[in-house]
């Protein structure tokens, strides 16, 4: 559990503030997320590059609330965006888009449209195709574009297959054998100014060896691209670090981590970038719940809470372990039971066979280490509104985004 959530006697307080005040004005399901958290990892990556250039770009898909993007931008963030709804959100947030790169396998035209006349600082490519596309529209507004190529390393990142990127038989990056080819073309293309390299291997990497055996890779590619004469000015090495989802878990150290990066790419002229998001804003949330009802069948106990799937899909979707831990401790030992919601599937469930407090209708939960893919990938499945987000602030909290309403459901309908 993250310093910032902890228990005074048996009141679970985030930085200060009882989490059950939340819960009991906004009503749950609602993620709470601490400022403090999220700018403590924000300064951990900043600080650790020391005297190297370098962008610390917030990977805005982790959780795009345009509260935490503020906060972000305001310490010296910039943006790592896959879409045009992300580039709307960030610019809306204050953005310097110069400090604004562009991700993702398939953009379309509109979204390299809007991303050029916004003055973004790099376009990182996937295909030859996709620079073709990019030179074309370039032409037509009259403008000259820097593009990174977004190499594939060919490295096992061992964490979840749907979040593995890095391997041959990925949809990601270019293969390390059409690099060079790819690069001359980009060099061929009047409009585009091919100047970076990037990668990203995997999100939920909790053991670095991969990413420094990715950074080795990319490094000597710099060095080859520059010596045919691709004046390569940055190196984006993508998110991925992971954090710590069980008790035993060990999130890696973001100084050290990014310290070997430094010491990889010494002794060259080149900005260093990353892209992390679940490292930054992960253990700084959490989902707030209910419980609805407890429920024996022959087979296992359930406790049915006011959470679902729709609100939080990790588990569902990865079987992926969240903590779940009551906001107010009781004496009254512990059961085994799966936590499970009202939706509609039996692929419905927070937690499966958990040991945990033995709780009762009424008690409020906490469901930890939510705070990146979280929200942002809620939906209204079961007809259901989306909760409230709200942030911490030392002992002070405001809502950053308001529960949904029914009226908010069909809404364009
Ligand atoms: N850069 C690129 C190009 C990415 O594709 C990603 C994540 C990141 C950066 C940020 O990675 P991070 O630092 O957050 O690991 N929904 C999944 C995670 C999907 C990650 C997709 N790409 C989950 O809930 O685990």
């Amino acid at each position: 559990m993250h310093p910032s959530f902890h228990y005074q006697q048996d009141t679970l307080l985030c930085d200060g503030v009882d989490l059950a005040d939340i819960a009991a004005s906004q009503g749950t399901p609602c993620y709470v997320y601490s400022k403090k958290a999220i700018l403590d990892q924000f300064h951990a990556y900043d600080r650790a590059f020391g005297e190297q250039r370098h962008k610390v770009c917030y990977a805005v898909k982790a959780n795009s609330n345009l509260g935490l993007l503020r906060l972000l931008n305001e310490a010296g963030a910039g943006f790592d965006i896959v879409s045009g709804g992300e580039l709307f959100r960030v610019l809306k947030a204050g953005a310097d888009p110069a400090k604004v790169v562009f991700s993702g396998v398939g953009k379309t035209a509109a979204e390299v449209e809007y991303a050029i006349n916004s003055g973004i600082h790099t376009f990182n490519c996937e295909s030859a195709a996709e620079l073709e596309l990019i030179d074309s529209i370039a032409a037509r507004l009259g403008k000259k574009v820097r593009v990174a190529l977004r190499v594939n390393p060919d490295v096992d990142a061992a964490t979840h297959p749907y979040i593995s990127t890095g391997l041959r038989e990925h949809k990601f990056g270019i293969d390390m054998s059409e690099v060079e080819r790819v690069y001359a073309r980009a060099k061929s293309l009047p409009r585009l100014i091919p100047e970076g390299v990037s990668c990203h291997i995997g999100s939920q990497l909790l053991d670095t060896k991969p990413m420094m055996e990715a950074i080795d890779k990319m490094v000597a590619l710099v060095d080859r691209l520059r010596a045919d004469g691709v004046p390569i000015k940055h190196l984006d090495l993508g998110g991925g670090l992971g954090v710590a989802y069980t008790p035993e878990q060990v999130a890696p150290d973001i100084a050290g981590f990014i310290g070997q990066m430094v010491a990889k790419a010494a002794g060259r002229d080149l900005e260093l970038m990353i892209e992390p998001g679940r490292s930054i804003v992960g253990e700084a949330g959490t989902l707030l719940t209910r419980v609805l009802y407890r429920k024996m069948t022959p087979q296992k106990e359930f406790v049915v809470v006011d959470a679902a799937m729709n609100d939080l899909i990790r588990p569902s979707l990865y079987q992926s372990h969240h903590e779940i831990i009551p906001l107010r401790r009781n004496p009254l030992g512990t059961i085994m039971a799966d936590v499970v919601g009202p939706v509609c599937e039996s692929g419905d469930f927070l937690a499966r066979d958990r040991k945990m407090a033995n709780v009762f209708p009424g008690d409020y939960l906490a469901v930890l280490t939510a705070g990146a893919y979280g929200f942002v990938q809620a939906s209204n499945y079961n007809s259901r509104p989306r909760p409230a987000e709200v942030l911490v602030d030392g002992g002070a909290w405001s809502v950053i985004r308001r529960r949904e309403t029914l009226e908010d459901l069909v809404r364009g309908e």
